[in-house]
């Protein structure tokens, strides 16, 4: 059997199981796939990875990543579990980008890659984004711009793009999008202030919010969309141990009750929260 039968044999078990059909699905099992680049953008490291027989994600879904080396072990056997990215592109040839910042151990140990290594590769998981029914309005902050360059490559021109970032180096990562407006916290480039500063002029008719960037900045463009009556599709971040559902260590409160931010999320629509922590 070949990988692609294989694919969607098991693709077709996870609809039948009585899965969502409305959003890609994760083949069992979690795949080992080469490196093909690694490039510095800023302050952050774009790791390519080459997984032609996968599916195609929807923008705003997410990976399980683990090096396939080194990955665990040292005195505190850290990481030890994968880690949750947002899958930033996929090219013609399926190659996926992922958008890294380096916080901790695993990050640390993915942005050290280059091609000739491997990862464990988990995905596509999760829930994205909705596709556009009005005007959208991109509005990313930090690493959280992720998600936003697959999303923007997916609806195109009439998207407006907003992007914050701490300083100067740091929105060097803008560069994975196109057309961007640049808000950074120092001023050292684009706008001086928060990017929802760039965001209220854009809360007019027919526009509709994209976002995804830390918790604070999803608060606060959650209550100005809010405020505004502009629907808004929020991608949170939870500490994901799975990715698939099974460990309920990403659980996100709702008005509706807690949901699981790996397979109910990672994009939530905002008029389902309360608030964004
Ligand atoms: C759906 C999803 C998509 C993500 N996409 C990206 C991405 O595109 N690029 C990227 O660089 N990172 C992304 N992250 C965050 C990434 O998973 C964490 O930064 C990573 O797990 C940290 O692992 P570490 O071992 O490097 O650091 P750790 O030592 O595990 O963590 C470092 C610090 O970050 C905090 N932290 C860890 N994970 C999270 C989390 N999920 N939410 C909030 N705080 C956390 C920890 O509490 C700690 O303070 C995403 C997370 C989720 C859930
Ligand atoms: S990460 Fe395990 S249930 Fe969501």
């Amino acid at each position: 059997m070949s990988g692609g039968d294989e694919m969607s044999r098991s693709s077709a078990a996870a609809r039948d199981c009585g899965a969502s059909p409305d959003r890609t699905l994760a083949p069992f099992g979690r795949r080992r796939l080469p490196v093909v680049a690694r490039r510095e953008l800023g302050a952050y490291v774009v790791l390519s990875v080459a997984d032609p027989q996968g599916p195609e994600p929807d923008p705003g879904q997410f990976a399980m990543l683990a090096a396939a080396e080194r990955w665990g072990g040292g005195a505190d056997e850290r990481p030890f579990l994968p880690r949750a990215f947002s899958v930033a592109r996929r090219h013609g040839d399926g190659t996926l980008d992922f958008l890294l910042e380096d916080v901790g151990p695993g990050t640390e140990r993915l942005a050290e890659l280059d091609a000739g290594d491997d990862v464990w590769l988990l995905g596509p998981l999760g829930r994205g984004f909705e596709p556009a029914r009005r005007r959208p309005v991109l509005v990313g902050g930090g690493v959280g711009i992720a998600p936003l360059a697959i999303l923007q490559d997916a609806v195109g021109a009439q998207a407006r793009v907003l992007l914050g970032f701490r300083d100067a180096a740091h929105a060097e990562g803008a560069a994975l999008l196109r057309d961007a407006r640049i808000a950074t916290d120092d001023g050292s480039a684009g706008h001086h202030g928060f990017v929802t500063e760039l965001l209220v002029p854009e809360l007019g008719r027919g526009a509709e919010v994209y976002a995804c960037g830390p918790p604070p900045m999803l608060e606060a463009v959650r209550a100005l969309c809010a405020e505004h009556g502009v629907p808004a599709q929020l991608a949170l971040e939870a500490g994901m141990a799975c990715g698939f559902g099974a460990c309920f260590g990403c659980v996100v409160p709702t008005k509706n009750g807690y949901v699981r931010l790996c397979v109910d999320g990672p994009v939530i629509d905002a008029a389902q929260l309360e608030t964004v922590k």
